[in-house]
C-alpha cells in the first residue's frame, strides 16, 4: 500500500545536491532544484548506477557510470524518450523528507 514514509531531513540536502536515502527494499534519490524536491529510484536504468551520485547541472544528473544524463524533474533520459528512472511523489513537512513508497504509475 502506498504511503508517505520519512527518509531523512531536508538539510541533509542542500540546493544543487542529490542524495540516497533507504526506502524499503531499494534507495531513492532526492534531488534538491532551488529548494524544490525531487525523488527517483537510486537506480540508472543502463547498468543501475547510483544516480544520487551523478554530476548535477541544473536539474540534469549524469549518472557517475556512463554518462546518461536524466531530468530530475521527470525521470526521462535527456537525449531520447528511452529511458526513465521511475519518479516518487516527496514532500516536506516539519524538516523531514516525505517520500512515497511507491512509484508514480507512468508509461514511458
Ligand atoms: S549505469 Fe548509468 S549510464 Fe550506465
Amino acid at each position: 500500500m502506498s504511503q508517505l514514509v520519512r527518509v531523512g531531513d531536508v538539510a541533509e540536502v542542500p540546493p544543487g545536491t542529490g542524495k540516497a536515502f533507504p526506502l524499503g527494499s531499494l534507495d531513492v534519490a532526492v534531488f534538491n532544484i532551488g529548494g524544490e524536491l525531487h525523488a527517483l529510484e537510486n537506480a540508472c536504468p543502463h547498468q543501475g548506477g547510483p544516480i544520487a551520485e551523478g554530476w548535477l547541472e541544473g536539474p540534469i544528473v549524469t549518472c557517475p557510470w556512463h554518462a546518461w544524463c536524466f531530468d530530475v524533474r521527470s525521470g526521462k533520459m535527456t537525449l531520447g524518450d528511452f529511458a526513465r528512472i521511475a519518479r516518487f511523489a516527496v514532500k516536506v513537512q516539519d524538516g523531514g523528507i516525505y517520500v512515497d513508497t511507491e512509484p508514480m504509475p507512468e508509461a514511458i
